[in-house]
Order: structure tokens, then C-alpha cells, then sequence
């Protein structure tokens, strides 16, 4: 451990993956530091051309306030490029933002890690570093992969640089990212805490000497690096577990003819429980709680802790079992068959505020009724017509027949004859639709089912929708 309280003053950062994590922490960093210039590389050239597009409303991901610091900053202090080797070689601190996702195949499928991504990173910057480099791990790993990331970094550390005749030195950090999609720049800008950990104090005051610019040192935790890796393990596992709670007790509370919101509100306001996460929907979505979950799950099989996997496990479970229980819902809604209806869904990505589908619980919930013989005309306002072919695995349809989709382009076309509206993601619209208007153009008997208890169900009951909410009707 160097006790050496000084820190080095970054000038060059490289950031390898140029994703819904890399992207905007990239951006924030850059508009905060003028002085500091960041590279963000990515393999993914079409990626990184949509980050240069010219046109922001191209960038590859849409986040609020994202387009905003990208036209302030690009080209300024702030750069994309595949020029991978160079960047590396520029840099005195390199974040890691490759995606991590669960394996498909070989020891661990199914539940472990893929780190694949994080090990090719990790050698390119071994090979290519120049002098004294500080790795900062941003992507969501098991515990004990800094040990991987440092093993491939020191395999290379004697090396001489043939240009710099200079030693290669490395510290490796995990930064762990908390950012939620939809509100990232906000939760980047305003963090909670962040979470530093590592042996090095030399380059952990150099991570922390950036956040300082903008975020109150008594927010910057230090700790050690499995402390922070199982961090944010444990950060995202305890949310989706409330997540699964309150879904769980949604059912219990359409039997019993209580109301999910009013328990949520009646446990919320209790300090211990607090108010957040506890809205009941169709499941958790997203690249990270279930990849989370599963890897905490492997970690704990390892270790020989099966009842504490079995735990978590449940978690997941409880998870699936609501997205197929509100798609069995929907067809008992409509008599119990959908085969021939047309369902209009609104909302495909996973949460409001972001176009990422990944794990969305919206593609369960389709396929299961495509799979029942329905046909469903789909809109989300910022979804590509092409995600969702790709998440459904089915092409969409001309027109509308069994067992198939179509794509919309609003509300009004999703609605046309259709037996029922599925409000599946929360976005702003779907609260204020004209239930009047809508009515009018629905087949009858009209269903509205909202699994996220945001629609102005009173109005549409009032034309003669019949309604069923999440955790509150029958
Ligand atoms: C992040 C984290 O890194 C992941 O661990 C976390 O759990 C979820 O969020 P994210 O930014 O969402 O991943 O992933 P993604 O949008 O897929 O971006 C990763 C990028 O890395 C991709 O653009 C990919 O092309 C790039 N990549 C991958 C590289 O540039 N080099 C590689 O070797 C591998
Ligand atoms: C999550 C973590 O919040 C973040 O800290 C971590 O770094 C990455 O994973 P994200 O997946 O982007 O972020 O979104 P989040 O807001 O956590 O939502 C996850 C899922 O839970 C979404 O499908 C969302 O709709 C759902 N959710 C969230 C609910 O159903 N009810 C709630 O009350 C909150």
C-alpha cells in the first residue's frame, strides 16, 4: 500500500467502450474537467460514428440532457474514436466500460460473467500503456476481477517501452457506476456517493481528485477493491429484491382487495423502509439486476453458500413469475383467448427515459402473446422498429393477423381496433392519453390493463374501458 497522500493530476483519460455507462459518464466527466481530454474508444465503428453524428438526435443513446453536454464538449476536450492503441498509450488513467454480460456457454453458463471483454481490454492496455497508467474498473464485475485486470496488467509491467525506454507502472481501481438509464446525467451530476476502492491511495486520490471538482468529498468513499466490486453487487441485488417484494405482494393484494399503491405509500413512509423502489410493475428490466443477481448467485454457489444463492434466487424468480402472470392476466381479461385480437402495447423499453430494451420485461410479456395467438401493434417512443424485430426474434408484420406484430408510430395508431391497451413502460404520455378519442377507435368491449399505474384509468372507465391496474383490481 503507498500512504503517499499526494495524487497525480490527470490530464488524459482513455475510456474503452463507448456504451450506455462509458457514453454519458464520459460526457459529464468532460464537461465538469476542460482540462482534462477524454478519449472514448470503442471496436464498434457505427457506434462511434453515431456518437460523431453531427445530427445529436443520432447519438446512439438517448438520455436526457446527454445531447446537450455532447455539443458543448465534442471535439473540445471530448472525443470518440476506434483509435484504440493511441488513446491508450495517451492516457494516464483508463476506465473500463465494456459490457460484461452472463456467459452462454462453458463453466458458469447461464449464471457467471463474461469476461471475455474486460480480459481483451485489459491486454490491449497492457500492450499499449505508456509510463505510469491507473485502471479504473466502471463495469459491473464479480468480486476478485481486479485480481484478473491486475494479473494481465503486471504480466506486461517490466516490459520496456521500446519508444519511452520507460517502465510500464499500473494501479488498478474499481469505480463502480450507479447510474440509472433515463436519468443518468442527473444521477452523474448529483451522485449519492461514489465508491473508490483499492490499495494504491496514490491513484484512489487520483480518481477522487476528479469527482472533487464536483461532487462534496464527504460523498467519496474509499474502501478496499472487493469491498467496492461487492458493492455494487449487493447495491443492485437489494434493490431488485425490493422490486420483487412489492411485485409479489401486488398479487397478494389483487386477491385480498387491498391496494399496492396505498401499501406502498402506508410501508414507504416508514424511515427504515423509505419511499424509493417500492412501485410496483411488471418486473425489473435493464442490463444489470438480472446479470447481477445470477453472478451473486454463481459467486455464492462457489463458495459453497447454496442457501444463501437460493435466496437470491428467488429474487429472479419472483420476477419472471410476474411478467408471466400479468401476461396470463391479459389473456383471462379478454375471455381467455387472444387468438385473432389485436393488443395495442405501449412502452417497450425497460424503464421510461431510455430506448435500451435489454431485459426488458416487455419482450417476455409479447412473446408470451404472440405465442397465445395474438397480434400486437407495438409503440415506444424512442424503440426502433429493428430492436424490437431483433428482441422478439420475429419480424414485424404488414398486417394485422394471429401471432404476429406490427410497429406503430403513436398511440392513436396502436389503438385502432384494438381489444385492449397494455400500458408496459411509464413513459410521460401514456398519463395524459385521450381516452375519449381512443375509445372511439377501440374494438368493444375495450380493455385498458396498466401494469404501471400511471394512466388516467377514472376518464377511460368513464367512456366504458374496463380496467385492470397492477395490484389493484380484481
Ligand atoms: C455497462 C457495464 O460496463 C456493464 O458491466 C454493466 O453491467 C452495464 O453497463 P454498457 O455501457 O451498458 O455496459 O454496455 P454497452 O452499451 O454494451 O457498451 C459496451 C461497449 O463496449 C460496446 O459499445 C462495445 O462495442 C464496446 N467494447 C466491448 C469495446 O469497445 N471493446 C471490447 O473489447 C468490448
Ligand atoms: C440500475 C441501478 O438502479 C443502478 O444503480 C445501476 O448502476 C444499474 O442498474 P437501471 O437498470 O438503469 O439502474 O434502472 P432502475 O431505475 O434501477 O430500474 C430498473 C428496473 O426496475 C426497471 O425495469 C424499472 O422500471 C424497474 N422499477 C424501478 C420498478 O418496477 N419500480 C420501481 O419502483 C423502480
Amino acid at each position: 500500500m503507498n500512504n503517499n497522500k499526494t495524487f497525480l493530476k490527470i490530464k488524459n483519460i482513455c475510456c474503452v467502450g463507448a456504451g450506455y455507462v462509458g457514453g454519458p459518464t464520459m460526457a459529464l466527466i468532460a464537461s465538469k474537467c476542460h482540462d482534462i481530454k477524454i478519449n472514448v474508444v470503442d471496436l464498434n465503428q457505427e457506434r462511434i460514428n453515431q456518437w460523431n453524428s453531427d445530427d445529436l438526435s443520432n447519438l446512439p443513446i438517448y438520455e436526457p440532457g446527454l445531447d446537450l453536454i455532447i455539443k458543448k464538449c465534442r471535439n473540445k476536450n471530448l472525443f470518440f474514436t476506434t483509435d484504440v492503441h493511441k488513446s491508450i498509450a495517451e492516457a494516464d488513467m483508463i476506465f473500463l466500460a465494456v459490457n460484461t454480460p452472463t456467459k452462454s456457454k462453458g463453466i458458469g453458463a447461464g449464471q457467471a460473467s463474461d469476461l471475455k471483454w474486460i480480459e481483451a481490454s485489459a491486454k490491449q492496455v497492457a500492450d499499449h500503456a505508456v509510463g505510469t497508467t491507473i485502471v479504473v474498473e466502471k463495469s459491473t464485475v464479480p468480486v476478485r476481477t481486479a485480481e484478473t485486470i491486475k494479473q494481465i496488467l503486471n504480466l506486461s509491467s517490466n516490459n520496456i517501452n521500446k519508444n519511452q525506454k520507460k517502465l510500464k507502472k499500473f494501479s488498478v481501481l474499481s469505480n463502480p457506476e450507479f447510474l440509472s438509464e433515463g436519468s443518468a446525467i442527473d444521477d452523474l451530476e448529483n451522485p449519492d456517493r461514489i465508491l473508490i476502492g483499492g490499495e494504491d491511495l496514490f491513484a484512489i486520490e487520483s480518481l477522487a481528485n476528479i469527482y472533487k471538482r464536483w461532487v462534496d468529498d464527504k460523498k467519496i468513499i474509499r474502501t478496499n477493491l472487493w469491498s467496492s466490486e461487492l458493492s455494487k453487487l449487493t447495491a443492485n441485488a437489494f434493490l431488485a429484491q425490493r422490486l420483487s417484494s412489492i411485485n409479489s405482494i401486488a398479487a397478494l393484494c389483487e386477491s385480498t382487495g387491498a391496494d399496492v399503491n396505498e401499501v406502498s405509500k402506508a410501508i414507504g413512509l416508514d424511515s427504515r423502509i423509505g419511499e424509493k423502489f417500492l412501485q410496483s410493475g411488471p418486473g425489473f428490466g435493464g442490463s444489470c439486476f438480472k446479470k447481477d443477481i445470477l453472478n451473486l448467485i454463481y459467486l455464492c454457489n462457489f463458495y459453497g453458500l447454496n442457501e444463501v444463492a437460493n435466496y437470491w434466487k428467488s429474487v429472479l424468480d419472483i420476477n419472471s413469475w410476474t411478467q408471466d402472470r400479468i401476461s396470463r392476466e391479459i389473456v383471462f381479461k379478454l375471455f381467455g383467448t387472444v387468438i385473432g385480437k389485436k393488443i395495442a402495447i405501449l412502452g417497450f423499453s425497460f424503464k421510461a427515459n431510455t430506448n435500451d430494451t435489454r431485459e426488458s420485461p416487455s419482450i417476455k410479456i409479447c412473446k408470451n402473446l404472440i405465442e397465445e395467438g395474438a397480434c400486437l401493434s407495438i409503440y415506444d417512443p424512442k424503440v426502433e422498429k429493428k430492436q424490437i424485430e431483433s428482441d422478439l426474434g420475429l419480424n414485424c408484420s404488414n398486417e394485422v393477423k394471429i401471432s404476429s406484430w406490427i410497429f406503430a408510430n403513436n398511440i392513436f395508431e396502436a389503438a385502432k381496433n384494438a381489444d385492449a391497451i397494455v400500458i408496459l413502460t411509464e413513459w410521460h404520455e401514456f398519463r395524459y392519453i385521450e381516452w375519449e378519442k381512443i375509445y372511439k377507435i377501440m374494438r368493444k368491449p375495450s380493455w385498458l390493463i396498466d401494469t404501471r399505474n400511471i394512466a388516467n384509468y377514472k376518464k377511460a372507465e368513464s367512456f366504458g374501458i374496463k380496467i385492470w391496474r397492477i395490484g389493484i383490481d380484481k
